[in-house]
């Protein structure tokens, strides 16, 4: 049995259903990141699981005991969003006892364990000031030391880096990997940034309307999204409509009939002739290559520097626009407007199932 076990979990306002029945299995001590656009159910969930929200139907199980009706007091789980929700009045130190004095722990045990949890978080030095004083990556450690002092079975964060700058999100991404390492606590994490997610997790669940329709290693979801939301969604993929002609065993695609690569499954990748297909903006190079190469010819609409590489947008046979990733430097010789020859290898052309 999985530590934390969400079964057929519903949620609906009105006419808007915010969870179509969620299942989930967290195991313990996991880093699971919530991914999904906006409004997509993930904060109804985190809610949810953390005893704020109460669902229409289904079941949530920690350790073998339905906590579905629990009141979130009784489920001791940590939270995090994305405003601190810090006391402005308090000290750091006195922000982070507060969930211990609530528990009635004894004023020792308390002097001990926020000592403890300001050095975990590197706030050791900034104890007796005031949270309007701290910068924005120093409140939401402070939020996260309060929200870890009394060792929660679950830490739930809701997109608790959005507000932060990209640098010092960097720092924080780094900062809760060490937190989530070093205490063994269970961490399930929002946020509609897939880098972030990719970064961060053992486990990725991808949200669609109210659903979990894909979960697995960040490594997995990128190379097999399971369908053209996923696909689209997750970032680095380009999305062609294809055709498949039954009689000649060919693919039509990028302005070329190519042999069906025999990792395409007609039946299933299918549907009236119709094909979903996708290519990693990465795996496209320009030139000729070798035999085993899919040639086709494009034009190129835009060029822009990226440092680690230069993103190359073109236009192919049918107007589609296609994203090209070249990191080896080959985008220099590439101009505005002038015509250009692709390449991909058929093999790392994905299929998918039709929505
Ligand atoms: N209190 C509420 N009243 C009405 N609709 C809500 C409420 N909370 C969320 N929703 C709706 O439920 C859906 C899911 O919302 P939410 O869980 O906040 O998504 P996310 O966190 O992925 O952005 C959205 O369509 C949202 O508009
Ligand atoms: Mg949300």
């Amino acid at each position: 049995m999985a530590f934390l076990d969400i079964r057929r979990l519903r949620k609906s306002y009105g006419l808007a259903v915010a969870l179509d029945g969620v299942d989930l299995s967290v195991e313990e001590g996991e880093f699971i990141t919530l991914l999904g656009p906006s409004g997509s159910g993930k904060t109804t969930l985190l809610m949810s699981i953390a005893g704020f929200i109460k669902p229409d139907g289904g079941g949530i199980v920690l350790s073998g005991t339905d906590v579905t009706d629990l009141d979130p007091e009784d489920r001791n789980f940590g939270l995090v969003f994305q405003g601190y929700a810090l006391f402005p009045h308090l000290t750091v130190r006195d922000n982070v006892a507060f969930p211990l004095k609530v528990r009635k722990w004894q004023k020792r045990a308390i002097a001990e364990r926020v000592d403890q949890m300001l050095a975990l978080v590197g706030l050791d030095q900034l104890a007796a000031r005031k949270p309007r004083e701290l910068s924005g990556g120093q409140q939401q450690r402070v939020a996260l030391a309060r929200a870890l002092a009394y060792s929660p079975r679950l830490l739930l964060l809701d997109e608790p880096l959005s507000a932060l700058d990209r640098s010092l999100r960097g720092t924080m991404q780094r900062e809760l990997k060490r937190l989530h390492r070093e205490t063994g606590v269970t961490f399930i994490f929002v946020t509609h940034d897939q880098e972030e997610a990719y970064a961060m997790s053992d486990r990725i669940a991808v949200f669609q309307n109210g659903r979990i329709v894909q979960i697995g290693a960040p490594r997995e979801i990128y190379r097999h999204p399971a369908s053209r939301f996923v696909a689209g969604f997750i970032g680095g993929n380009n999305l062609i409509r294809a055709r498949f002609s039954s009689e000649t065993g060919t693919l039509s695609l990028l302005g070329r009939e190519i042999p069906a690569p025999p990792h395409f499954d007609p039946a299933s990748h299918s549907r009236d002739g119709e094909v979903s297909a996708w290519i990693r903006s990465e795996d496209i190079a320009i030139g000729g290559g070798e035999g085993h190469h899919q040639t086709f010819e494009v034009t190129v609409v835009d060029r822009a520097f990226h440092g680690a590489g230069d993103r190359i947008t073109v236009k192919a046979a049918e107007g589609e626009e296609l994203a090209l990733f070249l990191a080896d430097g080959s985008a220099d010789a590439v101009a505005i407007g002038a015509p250009l020859q692709c390449r991909v290898r058929p093999d790392q052309i994905g299929f998918l199932f039709p929505d």
